[in-house]
Order: C-alpha cells, then structure tokens, then sequence
C-alpha cells in the first residue's frame, strides 16, 4: 500500500498551517499551480495520491506563503477586471478597490458600438485616455479591452514596471495602450486627454500599514507619498488642467479617509461636477471632477 498523501490530504494539512483569512483558498491556488491544473481537475482527483516531486514543489509554495509572501508574487499573477495580468516585486499587486476607477472610466467612454457621449469631444485624433502610475497596466489594459477604439498612454516612473506592463499588454494582446517611461506629466508637453485616470501612491509615509501584510513586499515608491499621504494627488490636481481636453475627466483613487482633500484640491484649481465614488466595500475610493472649460468648435 502506497504512504503517499492524497490532494485532499494534503491540502487539510497545509490549510491547517497556513491559518490566513482564505486559508482553504490560497493552497488549493499553490497546488493547482504545483500541478499545472485548474480548480476543476484538483477538485476531480482530490483522492488521487500526491506525487513526491509535487509534494516538494508544494511545500516549496506553502513555505513561501507561511513567510508571508503575497499570493500574487508567489503565483506571478493577478486577476484584474476579467483579465490575468504578470505581477512582480517591481509592481504594485492590482486590488480589487481599483476596479471602482475603471468603472468610472467606462461610464464615460463609448464601448463597442455605443455611440460617443455628448460630453466629449470629437477631434480628428479621437478619444485619448491617460493613465498615470500603470505598475502592470491594470486600469489603462482594462479600459483599452473594453473600449478597443480609444488610444491610450500609459506612463510610469518605474522602468521595471513598465517592462510587465508592456509584457502584459503584449500577453492579452492588447495594441491600443502606449507605455512611456515619465515622472507623471513631465515628457507629455503639449498632449491632451479626454481622460485622465489615476491610481497614485496616496499612504503615509509613516503609516505603520507599511510594514506589514503583503504591502512590505510591494515596491514603496508604488505605495507612499509625503507625510500626508496626498504629494502625488497634489502634484496630478495642480498640473492636470494642462493636460485635459475641454470637458475632459481627472478621476483619482485615493485613501478611504481623502475624499474630502482630494474633493478641496480638485475644487481648488476649478475642477467641476466634483463627486466620489466607494468601492464594494463602502469606503470613498474614487473622486472625479471635470475640467470647465468649453471650446465651441470641438462641441456638438
Ligand atoms: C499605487 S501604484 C498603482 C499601479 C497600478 N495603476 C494599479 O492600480 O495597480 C502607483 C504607481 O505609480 C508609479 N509612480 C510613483 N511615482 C511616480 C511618478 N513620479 N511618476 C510616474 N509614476 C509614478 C509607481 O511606480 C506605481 O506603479
């Protein structure tokens, strides 16, 4: 009789382990990714016996994620609107908080066939999105594959994640994002964007959050800005008229605790129709505002 452990055997003793929120989850993941196997298949064949190579691939996992690696580096990859995007050390790990700014995004932009929304303007070089900070292209690559028509540049100051970025687009299939190595607007002189969307660095530099959690394995230049937490927002508020079309969008995510801030700096340099947006958990995530100014020749 064979001593080896069964999948599911083996999988009751790591959860047991691991003891994370998701626990039942997480080492399911790991083993299906040992095995090269989806959910379906290691739910199939939970009595087979585990083989001693991917016993060892396993527990090589498993250890990982005891030390506390985040999921997403361990498996190199995260889910993101529908979409499977590489995650690395240089990127931030896309949340699920991020997807309320996509959503804001397309409520503004025509996809498929639907006509293009009156409150945009119609030149000859069509609509033109900007995301600022795109670590792996989260938001730009979901905007870009649910609205093929719209061009988009997508910046960061990080060339290692750019290089995902760009990896990802290329993975997906994706052509109508740019990536462009930039400290925010610096080498965009002289461009406008129907859109602009931005999910910054917002926490504090001294918030203790940093050190803990997945967060300490995350780039801190993804992640902190200032002792405020709001350096970066500042720094896209204030310079973000010269970069938006007539009637075109700043939309930021920020801290659950910043909509009021965010909400004031907006209001300050003229943004209008300011409003915020919360995530599925509730919290203020997203507050957008539209630039004021109208130029009759680009209007309908
Ligand atoms: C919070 S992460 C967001 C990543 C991605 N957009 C997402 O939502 O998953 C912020 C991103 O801003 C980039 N960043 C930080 N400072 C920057 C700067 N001065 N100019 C351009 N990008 C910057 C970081 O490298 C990082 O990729």
């Amino acid at each position: 009789m064979s001593n080896l452990l069964s999948i599911k055997a083996a999988l009751q003793m790591a959860s047991a382990q691991l003891k994370t929120e998701e626990s039942v989850f997480e080492v399911q993941l790991l083993l299906q990714y040992a095995l090269g196997v989806n959910r379906t298949w290691l739910i199939a064949h939970e009595h087979d016996a585990l083989q001693p190579n991917i016993h060892e691939v396993f527990e090589a996992l498993l250890n990982r994620r005891l030390a506390g690696e985040p999921m997403a580096h361990i498996l190199a990859s995260r889910e993101f609107y529908g979409l499977d995007l590489l995650v690395t050390p240089d990127t931030l790990i896309p949340r699920p908080d991020t997807e309320t700014l996509v959503d804001a995004a397309l409520e503004k932009l025509p996809t498929g066939a639907t006509p293009l929304p009156s409150s945009f303007s119609r030149d000859r070089e069509g609509l033109s999105i900007l995301d600022l900070g795109t670590g792996t292209g989260a938001i730009a690559l979901a905007i870009a594959h649910n609205c093929p028509q719209v061009m988009l540049v997508a910046v960061d100051a990080s060339a290692p994640a750019l290089a995902v970025a760009k990896q990802n687009a290329a993975q997906l299939n994706i052509p109508n994002v740019t990536f462009v190595l930039s400290d925010w607007f610096d080498v965009l002189a002289g461009k406008r964007f129907d859109l602009i969307v931005s999910n910054p660095p917002y926490i504090e530099q001294n918030d203790a959050h940093l050190v803990q959690g997945d967060l300490r394995f995350e780039p801190i230049s993804a992640l902190a800005s200032g002792v405020d937490g709001l350096d970066d927002i500042r720094h896209i508020v204030e310079h973000c008229l010269i970069y938006l079309k007539p009637q075109g969008w700043l939309m930021l995510e920020h801290g659950y605790n910043q909509a009021d801030a965010v909400t004031n700096l907006m209001a300050q340099v003229g943004l209008v129709e300011i409003e915020t947006r919360k995530d599925l958990g509730g919290n203020d995530r997203v507050t957008i505002g539209k630039n004021p100014l109208i130029v009759s020749t680009h209007w309908d």
